[in-house]
């Protein structure tokens, strides 16, 4: 694991480097921190954001089919779950695994530490029964220490879309990682939000209360507060658009007047309008998803949808190589 002080300065890097290219990018890794994770917590609970009523309606209606798929290879299980955040939506699956028998240890990993501080104890209430082992970190870091090390087979969760976040490339950079820590019967269990009315995932991106605003605004506060930057919120607002073609919603934060930000002692100039890019949240077909499977060495055994097809949860095979 990576010191606190070499996870700093990766973000101070980050953002110095982010900040000085054109155009200017920030990176939506860095969202989740204890703030972040409750702005984000209340994102999953607007009107507009439906991945999350998708995820959990996938998981209550199919339960018994998914938890079948996970326990086809046996039933002495290690969960591991990439992102956590407060793991509600996974301790549906949990609670069907432990009414099958299944002997199941949960590692929930989260950078947020408040947040798994809450799934630790939210669990401890909810399925007092489950062997639960939480870390606090960086998934990326956090991968090496799975490596075939585990002596049961393990279920890799990475759920929300949250493979949405990351460019082509990078998903499969991602991909082929996971896949190098997985043996034979190990098995990924991973969401996809799927292509849809643009203007749905246009709103899902830009909802009314104006939470997803103040959950992009809050990178500044902690760039403000972590690596002493001088970022006025009031001075930039929140712009998110949805690309059909590319099919990718994209948000930035855009300068509303030509200023000068100070960040770990550079200067940074805006031009009025100047967009900083934020974030991408990729939304899938059905044959990229395969295309993504196939060429990291995996083979999809079940695709999992609700009822509007909005979403999919896709359960893979690592293929023998
Ligand atoms: C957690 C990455 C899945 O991209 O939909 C929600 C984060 N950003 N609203 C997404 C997010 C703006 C979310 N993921």
């Amino acid at each position: 694991m990576p010191s606190k002080r070499e996870v700093n300065s990766a973000f101070k890097q980050d953002v110095l480097a982010g900040l000085s290219m054109t155009p200017k990018r920030l990176s939506s890794r860095y969202f989740y921190d204890d703030q972040g994770s409750r702005l984000f917590q209340e994102i999953m609970t607007l009107p507009e954001y439906y991945l999350t009523g998708c995820e959990t309606e996938i998981f209550t209606e199919q339960a018994d089919a998914i938890v079948d798929g996970f326990l086809a290879a046996g039933t002495d299980i290690d969960v591991v779950e990439l992102g956590a955040g407060d793991g509600s939506k996974t301790a549906i699956l949990l609670k069907h695994l432990l009414e099958r028998d299944a002997s199941v240890k949960y590692s929930p990993i989260d950078i947020s530490k408040e947040a798994i501080d809450e799934l630790a104890e939210n669990f401890r209430t909810k399925l007092p029964q489950l062997t639960i082992e939480p870390y606090v970190g960086d998934y990326f870091a956090i991968l090496d220490s799975l490596q075939k090390a585990a002596d049961r087979r393990k279920i890799i969760l990475f759920l929300g879309s949250n493979i949405g976040n990351f460019s082509a490339d990078a998903t499969k950079e991602f991909l082929a990682s996971l896949r190098a820590v997985m043996n034979e019967d190990d098995l990924l269990f991973i969401g996809f939000d799927l292509q849809k009315d643009p203007r749905v995932i246009h709103q899902a991106y830009d909802d009314a209360a104006g939470v997803t605003a103040r959950f992009n605004l809050n990178l500044l506060d902690r760039i403000n507060r972590e690596l002493g930057g001088n970022f006025v919120k009031e001075n930039f607002l929140h712009y998110a658009n949805y690309r059909p073609i590319e099919g990718s919603a994209r948000s930035y934060l855009i300068s509303r007047q030509k200023q000068t930000v100070e960040v770990a002692g550079q200067r940074f100039e805006f031009d009025r309008w100047e967009p900083v890019f934020m974030e991408i949240s990729q939304k899938y077909t059905l044959p990229v998803i395969e295309n993504f499977a196939r060429e990291a060495g995996f083979r999809i055994a079940k695709n999992f949808f609700d009822s509007r097809e909005y979403y999919c949860d896709s359960l893979w095979r690592s293929e023998p190589r």
